[in-house]
């Protein structure tokens, strides 16, 4: 079998013969590069077909080895090892190693990426200061973007990125800083005091005593409370190129220092159909108020009125199985944090939405977000804080593909083409004369 598709243009009747490219499994990734389309032309001063593509919703922008994701089968891994299993055995440190640097730890290794992780959570005075000056009510996620893209003036070595050495230690740093700027950033929007990091503390152990620290004592861990997080940080550590991985690779294929393209990244994840999804789900499940009026609500949704959030995503045709794994989760940690009617309300949703064929047939399924804001307002975080909790784990992620796309021997700027669809040459008219 040729490894190439033959293509007519029916406008010249010329015949064109495409190689055709493979990832690691061919039904994943076997693809025809769009340049080689722009030999096909209707005349000679034509410029040649491109391929138009609005999202990205079937284009491949690199080859990446970070993450897998098998949309119908409801199939993600990480650097080829199931996120079930990471769930169950790892924990988030270790799994951003694994992100990071393709490989899982040794002993020694995780030891020396915790220990440097730890050193680096502190963030500058400055830093603090510059957060000081944002308004008392500013969204933490504004905050945190602007914060983020603050560090690169902090550290004008980052910008070295062609240096191995100097590129570790600013993941590093990144990926330390993250939960210091998270928690500076709500205890500003709240008026309390800063808390700082504690180097005898874990990583997810340190984030929530910064966050929720309140007199002189020392903030009491609950285990369960400990594992839920981590699992959490776990399961939104990276997924393939999504928008703000997209962001942070396109943004750092100009070639500044990481800061400002991971600044790119925290960005795109901010908008409601990403970042702020789970919140979107919380105000939903709110808005229905009781197990009840669930039916109801489900034939507003058929009817156009509302849309069921939480439900859907443009790579899964199948239960995203994050999600799974978040609702096994919302139990134990309710079971610590006291029952809320909400999580009811989410189990009834998904339970006659999967029932219907309405849901059914546009395969519909409950993405990572139906669940994780239940979990994130029972362990006490605030809704504005939801894409701040997804921006610090996804730190690993977006740094990997960062790191990725600047060692890729392809790596070109981000330059899309367009379709123009406005005027023709038109003349400048003066002023007086325009209608
Ligand atoms: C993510 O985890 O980034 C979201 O599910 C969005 C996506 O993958 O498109």
């Amino acid at each position: 079998m040729a490894d190439t598709i033959t293509m007519i243009d029916n406008r010249t009747g010329k015949k064109y013969e495409l190689p055709i490219t493979y990832g690691t499994y061919n039904n994943y990734g076997a693809a025809i590069s769009t340049m080689d389309l722009r030999q096909i032309k209707s005349s000679d001063d034509d410029f040649g077909l491109l391929g138009y593509d609005p999202g990205f919703t079937n284009t491949a922008c690199c080859r990446s080895a970070v993450s897998f994701i098998d949309g119908e089968r409801g199939i993600l891994r990480y650097r080829g090892i199931p996120i079930q299993e990471l769930a169950a055995k790892s924990h988030y440190l270790e799994v951003a190693y694994l992100i990071v640097n393709g490989e899982l730890p040794t002993k020694t290794q995780l030891e020396e990426w915790a220990k440097q992780i730890n050193s680096h959570a502190m963030i500058h005075e400055n830093i603090k200061k510059f957060m000081d000056g944002f308004r008392y009510d500013a969204h933490p996620m504004g905050i945190l973007v602007s914060t983020v893209a603050a560090l690169s003036t902090f550290y004008p070595e980052a910008k070295d990125i062609d240096n191995p050495a100097v590129r570790l230690q600013q993941i590093q740093r990144l990926i330390a800083k993250m939960p210091t700027i998270a928690a500076f950033a709500y205890r500003h929007s709240k008026g309390l005091p800063y808390v700082y990091p504690k180097d005898s503390l874990s990583y997810t152990g340190n984030f929530l005593s910064m966050m929720f620290k309140k007199s002189e004592g020392a903030y009491e861990l609950n285990p369960m409370l400990d594992k839920a997080l981590n699992v959490l940080l776990i399961l939104h550590a990276d997924h393939e190129q999504n928008c703000s991985a997209n962001a942070a690779r396109s943004v750092g294929s100009s070639l500044p220092d990481p800061y400002v393209s991971i600044a790119a990244a925290a960005a795109g994840l901010y908008g409601p159909l990403h970042g702020g999804a789970n919140e979107q789900v919380l105000r939903m499940l709110n808005e229905i108020g009781s197990k009840d009026k669930v039916p109801e609500y489900i034939q507003k949704v058929k009817a156009g009125e509302f849309r069921l959030m939480g439900f859907g995503h443009r790579i899964y045709k199948n239960y995203d199985p994050r999600a799974k794994i978040v609702k096994e989760m919302a139990d134990q940690v309710l079971e610590v944090t006291g029952k809320t009617p909400l999580l009811d309300i989410a189990l009834e949703l998904e339970k006659i939405a999967l029932e219907d064929p309405y849901f059914v047939e546009r395969k519909l399924y409950p993405n990572v977000d139906f669940y994780s804001g239940i979990i994130y307002q029972a362990m006490g975080f605030p809704v504005e804080m939801f894409p701040v909790l997804f921006a610090i784990p996804r730190t690993a992620g977006w740094l990997a593909q960062w790191q990725e796309m600047l060692q890729d021997p392809d790596r070109k700027i981000a330059r899309p083409r367009q379709i123009y669809t406005g005027s023709d040459t038109r003349e400048y008219k003066p002023i007086n004369k325009r209608k």
